[in-house]
């Protein structure tokens, strides 16, 4: 991370905003509401643009570095869709074992290496603390895609975007988390986000995937109000975001624990009947069957426009992060 310079004379189409200009997102907690209306008053400007005019210059020439050493469909491709359709390029670094990473180079090194050939780096590592680890290294700034359990902090300012279009706001809203709030790092992102309104937060998940006692008490000492429940039904009539999760497989330690809790919660088109028809229904994606797809015809499901919503506030990101926005 660098910090912003006071430059009198900036080159055509710079814009620095010292909140975010040459800084890292590491981490929701990061942003402030000012922070969050700016965020979302540019991305909104980028889904008007890229419904005009679809590519745009104004990150010409910039060159952006996607390290995922997890896998990832939408993250990665949507930073890349964000990056080129602000006219810069992106290297893209996907499968581990083609980089010298295979070799043994430590985190910091390969951060250091392409650092060197890029303006800013995305990084998702299965570590939690791997993406504040990389930005200790880096003089460029770094993007958390996800550091293991901990953090996803982009995915949660674009589900928050989300129900900003979908609902027009966000205060009053009840917002339920359905699934694995234990390792689901986008619900740790989201409910810390949602501090910074007037929400309140029902967690509904198997006993043994409950969202930390950690951030539950950070959260309610932020004035929120919660509860945490295994039962769908109590809390699904005042609902007014059902924001569904995978169970993360890839992250128990034993499979017979995985496979217990697996298929706990079910979204069809029957439990829609019984939700509010205001309501609409989020997921960070991939499903593997928490949500029937019979539900994906319901307008209620957000999934699939929520996923487009994602490249508007990466696009967003990007330009304030370097400066252009
Ligand atoms: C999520 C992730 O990687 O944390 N996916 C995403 O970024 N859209 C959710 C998940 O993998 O279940």
């Amino acid at each position: 991370m660098t910090t912003a310079r006071t430059t009198e004379h900036l080159p055509f189409g710079e814009k620095r905003d010292p909140r975010f200009f040459g800084r890292d997102i590491l981490s929701v907690s990061q942003f402030d509401r000012s922070d969050l209306d700016t965020i979302f008053a540019v991305a909104h400007e980028m889904r008007g643009m890229v419904e005009r005019i679809g590519t745009f210059d104004l990150l010409k020439g910039k060159v952006l570095t996607n390290l995922f050493y997890e896998p990832s469909t939408r993250t990665s491709s949507s930073f890349v869709a964000a990056i080129e359709r602000l006219g810069g390029s992106v290297i893209q670094i996907n499968n581990v074992t083609y980089s010298s990473v295979s070799k043994g180079e430590s985190l910091p090194d390969t951060i250091k290496t392409l650092e060197s050939y890029s303006d800013a780096i995305v990084i998702r590592h299965p570590e939690k603390g791997s993406a504040a680890e990389a930005a200790a290294a880096a003089a460029k700034p770094v993007i958390n895609a996800g550091d293991g359990p901990g953090e996803h902090p982009t995915q949660a300012l674009l589900d928050a975007f989300t129900i900003l279009e979908e609902m027009g706001t966000l205060d009053g809203l009840t917002v339920t988390m359905l699934g694995d709030l234990k390792y689901g790092r986008t619900v740790h992102s989201l409910a810390k986000l949602l501090t910074l309104f007037d929400v309140k937060i029902n967690y509904v998940s198997p006993e043994i995937l409950k969202m930390p006692a950690e951030l539950v008490a950070e959260v309610g000492a932020a004035g929120i109000t919660q509860l945490e429940t295994p039962d769908l039904d109590a809390v699904l009539p005042n609902t007014d975001i059902l924001y569904v999760t995978r169970i993360q497989k890839e992250r128990f330690e034993n499979v017979d624990e995985y496979d217990q809790v697996k298929d706990s919660y079910v979204i069809t088109a029957e439990t829609m009947t019984r939700a509010k028809e205001q309501m609409a229904v989020l997921h960070p994606l991939p499903r593997v069957g928490e949500i029937a797809r019979e539900v994906d015809d319901d307008p209620r499901a957000a999934y699939f426009r929520q996923m487009e919503y994602g490249m508007y506030v990466r696009m967003a990101l990007l330009a304030l992060v370097l400066g252009r926005a």
